[in-house]
């Protein structure tokens, strides 16, 4: 979709749907074709005075603008960039089912009033490329293009903040980021199998962005026993890719780690039939690298630092030369890993991740994103993702990026006692603590990574509840939400 912005009057705008932001209160502005529907709307007691409130006015007469959405934006004083990305977003997904082909977004003076010009323009870029996302399945019946070619933002002559029109092309670039990172999310393990996921990352390359990606022998050369512990119960070979933006004169090194299961049954410790096909989204955490390099690509961020994109990907099947309970397996810094539960995957492919990035990269910080735990949705739901690592300035900095970018972090603690729980009897560590009985197990998780981080500063991101959302709602339209994708370009750009 193309999204554009613009400075002008109302009654000039020519588009499908008009869509007239304004907060509670405030009278909105409407093109003269429409002061009539207004006017019945008022004297009806039918403008929306609720946030994301919204009433269809269709024009008397001649008009440039087919229909008009009166669009709330709630009380003035709440209105955050959250909730403008939302508002967006119900303006796109408005405009889709109206099936209309363009789309105006106009907010009013008082909307614009005393906020930041990029803040307001990355919003509502964002917003509308987000909530225009439909994901296309290979279906006869179900694949039909979103029909909405055109979005754009309207903004009032008087009052428009300075760098708005800038800010509204970026955050369209971030936005399809994300819608990217959707994609790869929403796609079956069958159409997303480790190799192509490894070609897909190949694409981004490019410029000053290089791809690597690792096969399986090589990963064995480099002995990185815990990932291939996991990929041989399944035919689909494994890949450890990288992905390196190097911006010339950088003075930092940071490792961005992202879980890449393609689907995760569990392995012998197999999971419940019920819900089992959720499991594609269990590459999630790669979806954000991948997204996030995306952006980079797309000149939507621009980090300064040299950036280290890491991707361990696999199945985990019950295949039979799966990997039993009970195993003990060594991964590439030679730590040995009891394997108690085959379904506790995903820090094993992390840590030959982590370890591996450690030694070869020597960063000066390390974030990792994966759908780790079930857990996590316990404590946290799906609105917010749990942060924990080993470093507090490099936490609060991942923490002060999640809230500027819409993708929310709460932080869990980890102590030494967690770290203690992890060690084995028949090797150094096990893969799990004593599970639900014990409770804590986001934080087990994060207890068996920091092994293999050393004194690096690292950040880990449970994305578990965060990745994907049954419920649309705002700019998202249900199946993979993009997590963190935004909230690495703010970290990092
Ligand atoms: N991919 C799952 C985590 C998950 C579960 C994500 C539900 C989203 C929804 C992960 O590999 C896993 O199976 N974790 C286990 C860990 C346990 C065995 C310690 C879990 O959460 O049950
Ligand atoms: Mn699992
Ligand atoms: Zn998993």
């Amino acid at each position: 979709m193309r999204i554009s912005s613009k400075t002008g009057a109302l009654k000039t705008a020519r588009t499908d749907l008009l869509v007239c932001l304004f907060v509670k209160g405030e009278t909105p502005q409407v093109p003269p074709a429409f002061e009539a529907a207004l006017k019945a709307a008022k004297t009806a007691g039918d403008i929306p005075a609720k946030f994301q409130g919204s009433r269809l006015l269709y024009p008397s007469g001649r008009s440039m603008s087919k229909r008009l959405l009166l669009l709330c934006a709630g009380e003035s004083k709440k209105l955050d960039n959250e909730r403008l990305r939302r508002l967006a977003g119900v303006a796109a997904n408005k405009g889709i089912a109206l099936k209309a082909t363009s789309l105006l977004l106009h907010p009013s003076e008082r909307v614009c009033k005393g906020r930041d010009g990029t803040q307001l323009g990355l919003a509502l870029g964002e917003g509308l490329q987000m909530g225009a996302y439909r994901y296309q399945p290979p279906s006869k019946e179900k694949a039909k293009p979103v029909s909405l070619r055109d979005a754009g933002v309207l903004c009032p002559e008087k009052g428009a903040p300075k760098g708005l029109t800038a800010a509204v092309s970026r955050g369209a670039k971030r936005g399809a980021a994300v819608c990217f990172a959707r994609d790869l999310g929403n796609k079956p393990g069958n159409l997303l199998t480790p190799r192509k996921l490894a070609a897909e990352a190949k694409k981004l390359a490019g410029g000053k962005i290089r791809f690597k990606a690792l096969d399986e022998k090589q990963m064995a050369e480099k002995k990185m026993g815990a990932i291939l512990a996991v990929s041989q119960g399944s035919r689909e070979p494994a890949r450890m890719i990288f992905l390196d933006y190097n911006p010339g004169n950088a003075k930092k090194t940071i490792c961005v780690v992202g879980k890449g299961l393609t689907f995760d049954a569990g392995g012998i410790s197999l999971k419940p039939g019920a819900g089992m096909w959720d499991m594609r989204y269990d590459m999630c955490g790669s979806a954000a690298v991948l997204g996030l390099f995306h952006a980079i690509k797309s000149g939507a961020c621009k980090p300064k630092h040299r950036i280290i994109g890491v991707v361990p990907t696999s199945e985990n099947l019950p295949g039979g030369e799966a990997i039993k309970p009970g195993d003990v397996v060594r991964a590439c810094d030679g730590t040995t890993i009891e394997i108690q539960n085959t379904d506790a995957e995903g820090r094993l492919i992390l840590c030959d991740a982590l370890a591996y990035s450690k030694k070869t990269y020597k960063p000066d910080a390390i974030v990792d994103l994966a759908t780790l735990t079930g857990a996590v949705i316990i404590a946290l739901g799906h609105e917010i993702a749990a942060a924990i690592g080993n470093d507090d300035k490099w936490v609060q900095e991942a923490l002060a990026a999640g809230e500027s970018s819409g993708d929310s972090l709460w932080q869990l603690p980890l102590r030494d006692f967690h770290r203690d729980q992890m060690k084995s009897k028949f090797a150094d560590l096990k893969n799990i603590n004593q599970g639900r009985a014990e409770g804590g197990g986001t934080i087990s998780g994060a207890a068996f990574l920091s092994y293999f981080v050393g004194d690096t500063p690292w950040v880990h991101l449970d994305i578990a509840g965060t990745a994907w959302n049954q419920k649309a709602k705002g700019y998202y339209s249900g199946g993979a939400t993009g997590f963190g994708v935004r909230l690495l370009a703010d970290l990092l750009g």
